[in-house]
């Protein structure tokens, strides 16, 4: 049998950091008021990353994939498929697939983005597991890459504070050994209101807003129903119980959110990865963020079974299982 694994993970944030005073303080200065008192409370968010002006999704997608290629000890060469998951791309097009892939150097390869907003690494993963378990691929780059801070609406404080930049990467290669045990994809378009950004570019103009608009109580709600649900789902797939897991890797949006899955799962939050202090929500690239930055702290390990799971806008929401 055929699976595929990771064999290497990286990751990429921007240098400035900006803290919740530092924010409270670009808010004041728009006659708007905020703390860090609230935002750690309602979020457990202490900082975030933005990006340089010039500071591009396929910068910081190219920077993490070079370190997930380093990681896994192989050549930008070896690789022969690149999916991007991204919701703030360089550009209408071509995709940030192509653009990262002529920054790495290489070219032929399949090269696309997939678009599920801060689900996307787990579209993406489950896309390249299905392609190499098929043998259309034999190695790929599964990449997370955003830069939410050019989508945000800093005269609404109820969601400007909540997202960061950033981006995370692993390699995944095919493999006699799992590797991948189960994925679960999910949508329902009924529910595009509560979380999107509108707007869109025709006849030389963008039409309609081009910032994010989120109903945060009704995401909040849908989100810890959907990811329990999800997570039990390839649990079952996969015949595995949740007690089996190692780490739970959620996409990072609040750490209440997470709070709220891992009781569902009856796990402690000790087996969670929480890297949302630091980064904030960075969409996409948020669990392979966590995971990188879990895998070099010496918390998630080689034979460890791991349990990813995403959520946003759409609804999109899915879960991937595997021994790592
Ligand atoms: N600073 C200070 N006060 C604020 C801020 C802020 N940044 N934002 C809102 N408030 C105020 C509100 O105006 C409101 O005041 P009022 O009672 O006088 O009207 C009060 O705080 C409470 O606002 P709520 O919206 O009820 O606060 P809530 O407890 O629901 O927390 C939050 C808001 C953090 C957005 C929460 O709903 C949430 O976490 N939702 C999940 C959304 C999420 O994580 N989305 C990420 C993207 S989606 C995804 O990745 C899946």
């Amino acid at each position: 049998s055929r699976y595929a694994r990771i064999t290497g993970t990286g990751s990429a944030l921007p240098t400035r950091r900006v803290t919740n005073a530092d924010m409270a303080a670009e808010l004041a200065q728009r006659g708007l008021e905020t703390s860090d008192e609230w935002i750690v409370e309602r979020t457990g968010i202490r900082a975030r990353h933005f990006a340089a002006p010039d500071q591009t999704s396929s910068d910081l997608g190219a920077e993490a994939a070079r370190r997930a290629i380093e990681a896994a000890g192989r050549q930008a060469q070896d690789v022969d498929l690149i999916i991007v998951a991204t919701s703030t791309p360089d550009m209408v097009f071509p995709s940030t697939a192509t653009i990262v892939q002529r920054k790495l150097g290489i070219q032929g390869c399949p090269a696309f983005d997939v678009q599920a907003v801060c689900s996307g690494f787990i579209y993406a993963l489950s896309v390249a597991d299905a392609m190499i378990r098929t043998g259309a691929a034999n190695c790929a780059l599964v990449i997370g890459a955003e830069v939410f801070s050019r989508i945000l609406n800093f005269e609404d404080r109820t969601t400007c504070v909540l997202f960061g930049d950033g981006a995370g990467a692993v390699l995944l290669e095919a493999s006699a050994e799992p590797g991948i045990l189960a994925t679960k994809l999910h949508a329902d378009g009924r529910y595009r209101e509560i979380l999107e950004v509108p707007g869109t570019v025709s006849g030389g103009q963008v039409i309609g807003s081009p910032l994010l608009t989120m109903d945060g109580q009704a995401v909040f709600k849908l989100a810890v129903t959907v990811l329990g649900e999800v997570a039990n789902e390839v649990l079952e797939a996969a015949g595995r119980s949740a007690a089996s897991v190692d780490w739970l890797i959620p996409h990072q949006a609040n750490v209440r959110i997470m709070q709220g899955t891992a009781r569902k799962l009856k796990l402690p939050m000790e087996k969670v990865v929480v890297t949302v202090q630091e980064h904030g929500n960075t969409s996409a690239a948020s669990i392979p963020l966590a995971l990188d930055q879990a895998v070099r702290a010496g918390q998630v390990q080689r034979g460890q079974t791991l349990l990813l799971e995403g959520v946003g806008g759409g609804f999109t929401w899915g879960a991937v299982l595997l021994d790592f």
